[in-house]
Order: C-alpha cells, then structure tokens, then sequence
C-alpha cells in the first residue's frame, strides 16, 4: 500500500474532528465547481456533525460544490440504513446544500443495476465525458470507510463489482454477504478519479483489517488508487500496534 499516509487519533471523537477539519481544508481550497463523493456507514456521522457545525460549515465553497455518493444501499432514502438519508439529515440539509447540488444514488428502481446505470449517466453527464481523463480528476475528494472484510463503499472481497474496469457504477447482489442489503457502488476507476482520498476508520473490530492490509493483503481497500494523496485517519482502537509505538 504506496503513497498511503495513516495518522493515529485517541478516539473517535478526535478522529471525528480530524477528519471534518481535514475535509474542510481540502474543499475550501476548490478552484472553480467542486465535486464530493461521500461514504456510509457508522463511522462517517459523527464526522459529518462536526463538518456541519459553524466554523467548519462557514469554510466550504458551498456554492460550488456537488455531493455524490460512493454507495448506497438498495434502500429507499427513508430507510435508517440509507447514505443518503444520513448524509443529508447530518450534514447536507443542516449545510443548507440546494437539492440541485446533491446527486444521491437512485434506489426506486426495479433493480440495483438499472439504479447503477442511472447513477453512471449522472456522473458522466457532471463531468461532461463518458471517459475518465486521468488529467482531469472527477472528484475532488473521496471519503471512505473500511469494513472488517476489507471492503471499500460497496466493493467486497471476491464480488464481480471488484473487478470492473469500465463502468463507473455497478449493482452489487449481496447474496451471501449477510446482513448487507443489495447495493449500488462506485467501481475502483470512478473512485480513484480523484484529487485527494480520505479513509476514516474506527473501532477495535477494523485493527486486524488495517494489519492485513499493512502486511500486503490484497483486500479490496488495498486495490484503491487516486490521482492525489491518501489520507487514512484511525483512532487508536484501531490501529495495529505497527502504527503505535507507544503502546505497552
Ligand atoms: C456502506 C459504506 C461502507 C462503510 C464500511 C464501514 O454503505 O456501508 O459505504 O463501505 O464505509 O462498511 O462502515 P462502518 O463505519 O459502519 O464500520
């Protein structure tokens, strides 16, 4: 895992403020329209609380920024478990964000895939091509978290999904992958159409992942790529002991 740069925080509450100041210092230094791609899961809410408090909200070019989404759950937006749903009751709509600037993953289609083509066009039609120019970077920053299996937005170990090379989002059918829903997910060529790359990553369950991946496993974390630099925020629960020294 090159060009990865991790930094320990004491706890998740310090890891929440890392990463929304982080975040803020990588958007409010967009030139021209600026692009989001934002992440689910447990670990990102407490980030985008911090993020849509005062300080940090009065810092973003909120008038030039798009928000999209690395995944979703195949869920309708009023579902608990859905990312859009927790985006915007968390940080979106408490940013005030127009609905024209955020660009959720559709869900109330017959299927997930119909949603992931659905999803491609909207992207495409954002970034004006249906090619992904490595000069030309489709996001400005991309959020991530990790799951215990190693899987990034909704790319896990050994699904199809993994290895696409030319669609820019794909359904993704959990079947044997409980309890995750079916999913829609960015593939590894749109996430890594990127300027700059954040992981956020929380909790005693996530430190043999992150010693894995740090030994060299080719887990679906490990295969990310971005134009820019990877940042990978962990608190100390969990950090394998390689990343503290102090620990006794
Ligand atoms: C999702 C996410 C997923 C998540 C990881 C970590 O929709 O579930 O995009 O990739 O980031 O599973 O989730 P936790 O923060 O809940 O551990």
């Amino acid at each position: 895992m090159a060009d990865r740069h991790f930094v320990v925080l004491d706890d998740a509450a310090a890891l929440a403020a890392a990463a929304a100041e982080h975040i803020a210092g990588i958007l409010e230094r967009v030139g021209g329209r600026g692009a989001v791609c934002l992440t689910g899961g447990g670990t990102i809410g407490a980030v985008y609380r911090r993020l849509a408090q005062p300080d940090l909200a009065a810092r973003l070019p909120l008038d030039r920024l798009d928000w999209f989404f690395g995944d979703e759950r195949f869920v309708p937006e009023s579902d608990p478990r859905s990312n859009a749903g927790q985006a915007r009751a968390m940080l979106l709509d408490p940013l005030g964000v127009p609905a024209a600037r955020i660009h959720a993953i559709p869900t109330d289609d017959p299927d997930p895939h119909t949603s992931a083509r659905r999803y491609a066009a909207t992207l495409a039609g954002f970034y004006g091509s249906d090619r992904l120019d490595p000069a030309r970077p489709l996001f400005d920053l991309v959020l991530l978290g990790l799951g215990s299996d190693g899987h990034v937005a909704s790319l896990f170990p050994g699904t199809p999904a993994l290895a696409e090379r030319d669609r820019w989002a794909v359904g993704v059918d959990t079947a044997g992958l409980a309890p995750f829903v079916p999913r829609i997910s960015l593939t590894l060529p749109a996430l890594a159409s990127s300027r700059a790359m954040l992981f956020i990553v929380a909790g005693a369950e996530k430190r043999p992942v992150i010693a894995q991946l740090l030994a060299g496993a080719d887990l679906p974390a490990a295969r990310v790529r971005c134009a820019g630099p990877v940042l990978w925020l962990v608190d100390r629960a969990a950090a394998p002991d390689t990343l503290i020294e102090d620990r006794p």
